[in-house]
């Protein structure tokens, strides 16, 4: 490493690398250097001059914002004449800037209006009109208010580097500068919401969240996002029991400030019109509303007789609940219902993962590991549509550390604008990109192989690589995969995609037929998914997942569905238990990386209960609750970190808000691997399996009717 830079700041000795900016070099010794235009991974914009500082043997003041560190500099960030040059620049930016704090949405999380109060004039020199122009509307969740925008950039930068979407510029020139969506009335972008994020004033606005409330009178939770696999932390901004906001502007998670639509927005299906609240029973064929006690009691009782009669139990779970919840229902399957037909849909083929790495560690890699390896190549899929999150770790790599990203997919993807490779395999429907639609395609394991046997020479030079892969390497062809990976003689990590915010968690708990939690085998394998729908069972019983959607005739004699919808499934239950969602309760989940979170509970539900609850009520109802131990989630969780291999995990790190990989067995597994039952949904950004269906917001943008 370069030696160490020595400069002092306001008197203070400070070292700092080489190339640090002088605005990052005080910060690091706790000296805020006030800024607007500047921010952290983004480029470069000296826009504002909030930044300007002293600095001794320069003839002007300096922009600490673009001056690099140099050895023996001496600066200076508080003296009367950087007092004068801030209160000038706050001056300037105020001459149009509307003092509506009091019914702007950003009042109080202001930057413009905390730099006015510490360092702006107590009264306003400036008596002519001020220009105004109409408040825009730039699509359903992004609005602008022109005449509040102090031209810092930072959304079009967001927009195009962060995003790599670039659906923002400007207009005109000089004081009459406006900031404009890329289609010239309407965006068509990401509608992630990152440019409002980003904003620090109230220019850009959000269209779920505005005229809502004032930020100090919500109450902020930390928790995990509910829709794709990524794991994205988010801090609802809840308020009498409802969610008015997601962002994470603490930084804090495997996400960083990053969230999607789905996160930022897509949390509105809870309070959807369609959501039960009363458990439901079948009565002379028609579902009815019934009390707890009456649904719990129908459920016991059923299930009690079934194993008294030695009757066959089909069970499916979910790529949803919690960790908690999964190990729960496992062990009720296999400990009461007497059963390993246990299932749910698998969206990607991590157990296939598993097995090909048996005897080798290190080998699975973290959302860090995207933003922090020298090479990173993508097979299958469209990351930046299905994987947002990891998609936006992947372009930061490459805009921070010139990552080399090699992209092997059937249609154009985002990640071909900035790779150093990109091949196109199989069949792709045509894109079109004059519109934000991406197209798509089909390409087999082969024409993937093809593909990599062309980069082979290309990766083996690389000092260390990530593959990321889809459904497209299931079964023996993720043992190939993995055999190539290894044969390029570089460290390489792996990525099995998998579809939902806890399908990884759900594979980790042995949510199937063949294997335990742990991935331990199961000794008898009992039925999967298709074939326990098939099968004349005696009681199915669904908990958070929808395995009629496709239309399969229901043949169980009797069926139970815990949801929070009334899903093709539930619509053929005979007993349907109301369940809340993942923002309605405690547990943790695994993302697609295998790094457990912990979920916090936001809000509470009327009339409906998280799933283990309704699990545990119905043990306590049957009389067998003695045997599955307390439905608390931090108890079953506790048993988890005992008992599944993988889960030894630090509780601190996830109570605190952090995110512990998981390290799973790591032999062999003596099992069937099954390809025929992977299948992957590939959600795009504006859907979200049956969860999405009740998101108003995901469905009134206009991209969701563009794009797949
Ligand atoms: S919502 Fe996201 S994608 Fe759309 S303009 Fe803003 S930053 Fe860009
Ligand atoms: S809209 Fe906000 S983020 Fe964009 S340039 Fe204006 S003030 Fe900066
Ligand atoms: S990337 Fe996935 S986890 Fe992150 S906010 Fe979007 S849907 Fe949620
Ligand atoms: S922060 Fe330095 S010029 Fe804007």
């Amino acid at each position: 490493m370069a030696d160490l830079v020595k400069l002092t700041i306001d008197g203070r000795e400070v070292q700092a690398a080489p190339g640090t900016l002088v605005i990052d070099a005080a910060k690091a010794a706790g000296i805020e250097i006030p800024a607007f235009c500047y921010y952290e991974g983004l480029s470069l914009a000296a826009a504002c001059r909030m930044c300007l500082v002293e600095v001794e043997k320069m003839p002007k003041m300096m922009t600490a914002c673009t001056l690099p560190v140099a050895e023996g500099m001496v600066v200076k960030t508080e003296t009367p004449q950087v007092a004068a040059a801030r209160k000038g620049t706050l001056e300037f930016l105020l001459t149009n800037h509307p003092l509506d704090c009091p019914v702007c949405d950003k009042g109080g999380e202001c930057e413009l209006q905390d730099m006015v109060f510490r360092y702006g004039a107590g009264e306003s020199r400036y008596t002519e009109t001020k220009i105004h122009t109409p408040e825009k509307q730039f699509s359903p969740v992004v609005f602008f208010d022109a005449p509040r925008c102090i031209l810092c950039f930072r959304c079009v930068r967001t927009c195009t580097e962060g995003m790599g979407v670039g659906a923002l510029g400007v207009i005109f020139r000089g004081a009459v500068s406006e900031i404009a969506p890329n289609t010239g009335d309407h965006l068509e972008c990401d509608e992630c919401g990152a440019c409002i994020d980003i904003c620090p004033v109230g220019a850009l606005t959000s269209g779920t969240y505005r005229y809502q409330t004032r930020p100090w009178e919500m109450t902020h939770v930390g928790t995990i996002c509910t829709h794709c696999s990524d794991g994205c932390k988010t801090t609802l901004g809840t308020r009498n029991d409802r969610i008015i906001r997601g962002n994470n502007r603490d930084h804090s998670g495997v996400n960083g400030e990053f969230l999607c639509i789905k996160g930022r927005y897509g949390f509105d299906f809870y309070e959807s019109g369609e959501r039960l609240q009363s458990p439901l029973a079948r009565v002379n064929g028609k579902l009815e509303e019934v009390s707890w006690g009456q649904a719990l009691e129908i459920v016991a009782k059923r299930f009690n007789q079934t194993v008294a009669d030695g009757g066959t139990f089909g069970v499916i779970g979910s790529n949803h609940t919690s960790n908690e919840e999964s190990f729960y229902l496992q062990k009720f399957a296999r400990e009461v219902l007497r059963t390993n037909n246990i299932d749910h849909h698998r969206t990607g083929d991590v157990v296939a993962l598993v097995d090909a790495l048996s005897g080798k560690t290190g080998k699975l890699a973290t959302v860090a590991d995207l933003y922090e390896q020298k090479a990173v190549l993508v097979l299958g899929g469209d990351l930046s549509l299905e994987h947002p999150l990891l998609s936006y770790q992947v372009r930061a790599n490459w805009r921070h550390h010139q990552a080399h990203v090699y992209a092997v997919s059937a249609g154009t993807v985002r990640e071909d604008k900035y790779a150093v490779a990109s091949i196109r395999v199989g069949a792709s429907t045509p894109s079109d990109p004059s519109r934000f639609i991406h197209p798509h395609g089909e390409a087999s394991a082969a024409d993937y192989f093809a593909a990599l046997e062309q980069l082979r020479d290309k990766l083996k030079s690389e000092p260390a690589l990530v593959i990321v892969f889809d459904d497209s390497f299931k079964g023996g062809d993720v043992t190939t995969l993995v055999e190539f990976g290894e044969s390029l003689g570089i460290p390489v990590k792996y990525i099995a995609l998998v579809d939902y915010s806890n399908s990884r968690g759900a594979a980790d708990m042995g949510m199937t037929p063949e294997l335990l939690p742990g991935y331990k085998p199961s000794g008898q394998p009992g039925m999967h998914v298709n074939e326990m729908l098939a099968a004349d069972l005696s009681a199915l019983w669904v908990v958070g997942a929808n395995p009629f959607k496709g239309g399969a005739a229901r043949k169980a004699a009797f069926l139970v569905v815990q949801d929070m919808f009334l899903t093709e499934s539930a619509a053929l239950a005979d007993v349907v238990l109301p369940a809340a969602s993942a923002y309605e309760k405690s547990g943790t989940v695994t993302n697609v990386t295998g790094e457990v979170q912990k979920l916090k509970r936001a809000i509470h539900t009327m009339g409906a209960k998280p799933d283990l609850e309704v699990m545990g009520f119905i043990a306590r109802e049957m009389g067998v609750a003695a045997a599955l131990g307390p439905w608390v989630a931090d108890v079953v969780f506790e048993e988890i970190r005992k008992n599944v291999q993988g889960y030894q995990i630090p509780t601190p790190v996830i109570a605190t808000g952090g995110a512990a990989q998981t390290a799973p067995v790591n032999g062999r597994l003596p099992v069937e691997l099954r390809p025929d039952l992977v299948h992957s949904d590939h959600n795009g950004l504006f859907a979200s399996g049956t969860l999405g269906r009740y998101s108003k917001v995901l469905h009134t943008v206009v991209e969701s009717r563009l794009s797949r």
